[in-house]
């Protein structure tokens, strides 16, 4: 099947909601000019660069969201993890701009570091953002921010402070009322140019029991680092696009 710019519009953008899967989904807490704090999901959301890590949400339409990170110029994503989805859903109800969506819900909140918004105290990992731009896109509105500080539960990291993502168990949206849940993980380390050449493929290196927050290769797949070709540079340990 072919969809273009000619075809059906919701078939034509439904095809692609429910193929760049699965989104995450950042949970928003906001604070209006009047005090009263908001919560609203929004999967229109990705990090966009590494360092300084920004990320950026779109906004389609009015949201108390937009008016209260344009008022405060902050606000904190908490992310949406097992246990949370059916909550984060009810956030999504079109309330009032004076209803506090996580008392409404008795979610508990604690205070933020830098930022105005308090996070929510359940959080796995909450990012503490400062907006830097705003842009109008055609039916939207795109915030870029800055994220200035992490929240991690610590029952969420391994023994090297890294988060285990069998642990933290993040909630990614497929689509409409579709979600999924990251529940297993398995590593593929990128190889040099000369190992894909000399036959040493990632094929040989999935599965390998890796350090799963480093990327270090286990011994067994650090063969197809090694490169005598100078333009055929190792990754580096850290993967720092990872
Ligand atoms: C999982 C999920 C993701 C959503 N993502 C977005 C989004 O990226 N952009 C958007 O404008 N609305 C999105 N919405 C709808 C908003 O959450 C909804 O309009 C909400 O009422 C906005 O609340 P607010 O006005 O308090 O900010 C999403 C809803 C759900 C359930």
């Amino acid at each position: 099947m072919y969809l273009d710019t000619s075809s059906d519009r919701t078939d034509f953008t439904w095809m692609i909601k429910n193929a760049v899967v699965p989104r995450p989904i950042a949970w928003i807490g906001s604070t209006a000019a009047d005090g009263t704090h908001n919560l609203a999901p929004y999967s229109y959301f990705q990090l966009v660069t590494m360092d300084p890590p920004m990320l950026m949400v779109s906004f389609t339409g009015r949201k108390d969201t937009l008016d209260n990170v344009r008022h405060t110029g902050d606000f904190v994503v908490n992310l949406v993890t097992e246990g949370f989805e059916a909550q984060q859903t009810d956030t999504a109800a079109l309330f009032d701009a004076d209803v506090d969506e996580a008392a409404l819900l008795g979610l508990a909140t604690t205070p933020s570091t830098v930022v105005t918004p308090p996070r929510l105290a359940g959080a796995k990992v909450a990012l503490e953002c400062r907006a830097t731009e705003e842009k109008a896109m055609p039916g939207a509105t795109l915030v870029f921010a800055e994220v200035v500080g992490v929240h991690t539960d610590d029952t969420v990291l391994d023994d090297r402070g890294r988060i285990d993502v069998e642990r933290y168990r993040p909630v990614g949206r497929l689509g409409g009322a579709l979600y999924t849940t990251v529940t297993s993980a398995y590593r593929i380390p990128v190889p040099t140019a000369d190992a894909v050449l000399a036959g040493h493929r990632s094929g040989v290196l999935a599965g390998s029991v890796a350090d799963r927050t480093t990327g270090t290769p286990a011994p067994e797949a650090q063969i197809a680092t090694v490169s005598r070709n100078p333009r055929s540079k190792p990754v580096p340990s850290d993967d720092r696009h990872a």
